[in-house]
């Protein structure tokens, strides 16, 4: 891994129980993700991208190989700091915003900060001004029910953000937008990008999203190819 790289893989591999059948999943991924590059993933449906994310994110083990963050691997740390490495580290957006229900889009927002340590009356003033900042200033007190599908996923990305992560993991995140909703969403994250050096790793099958990233990658049957 060189001195820039926010993340990166070596040999990574996951291999699924399905009964008597072992699955391998994910067949030896290297990958390394500098600070400030844009990477995009495409590939077919069941090509092994989400179990990629997850293992990226510590989310989930891997079977074999090992990931990076931020200096870490992170197989050698303990659950709650990888639970804080994350939180200071990470962002993630999925396809489905994943925002909760019973509380109001500021307070969403605000959450990974209060997670972290921070004061609720700093928390609420920077969610207040994120959301402001990705057009929602007039809907911070509202539930996610009560919005639109591009902006509960504007809503997602503010949260993502909020941390200013060093690195945005992003799951098909205009999924299930219309085109214009989709490249207001990528806009937002391109000048994030630019004015915090913030990396973004994006699962896509959107070619337009893909072309706009610094880099694309195919992931097929388990490995990444045209790396
Ligand atoms: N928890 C799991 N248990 C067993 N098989 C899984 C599990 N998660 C994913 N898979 C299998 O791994 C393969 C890759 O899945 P996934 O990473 O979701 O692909 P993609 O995101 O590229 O569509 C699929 O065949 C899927 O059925
Ligand atoms: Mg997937």
């Amino acid at each position: 891994m060189n001195n820039t790289a926010i993340l990166c893989c070596r040999q990574l591999t996951k291999r699924y129980k399905q009964g008597d059948l072992d699955v391998e999943v994910l067949k030896g991924v290297d990958l390394s993700i500098g600070t400030g590059e844009r990477i995009a993933i495409m590939g077919a449906s069941g090509s092994g991208k989400s179990t990629l994310l997850h293992l990226l994110g510590g989310l989930d083990k891997p079977t074999g190989g090992e990931v990076v963050l931020d200096g870490v691997n992170l197989n050698k740390v303990g659950a709650t700091k990888l639970a804080r490495l994350r939180n200071k580290s990470l962002g993630f957006i999925y396809q489905s915003h994943h925002l909760l229900g019973e509380f109001t889009v500021l307070e969403n927002v605000a959450m990974p900060l209060l997670i972290g340590g921070e004061s609720v009356k700093q928390a609420r003033l920077q969610a207040a001004a994120l959301l402001a900042r990705v057009g929602l200033g007039h809907r911070v007190e509202h539930k996610p029910g009560e919005l639109s599908g591009g902006e509960r996923q504007r809503a997602a990305v503010a949260r993502a953000l909020i941390n200013k992560p060093a690195l945005v993991l992003a799951d098909e995140p205009t999924g299930n937008l219309d085109s214009k909703t989709a490249e207001q969403v990528y806009q937002l994250m391109l000048e994030l990008n630019q004015e915090l050096s913030v990396s973004f790793l994006v699962v896509t099958h959107d070619h337009e999203l893909a072309a706009k990233m610094g880099k694309v990658l195919h992931m097929e049957d388990g490995v990444i190819i045209g790396a």
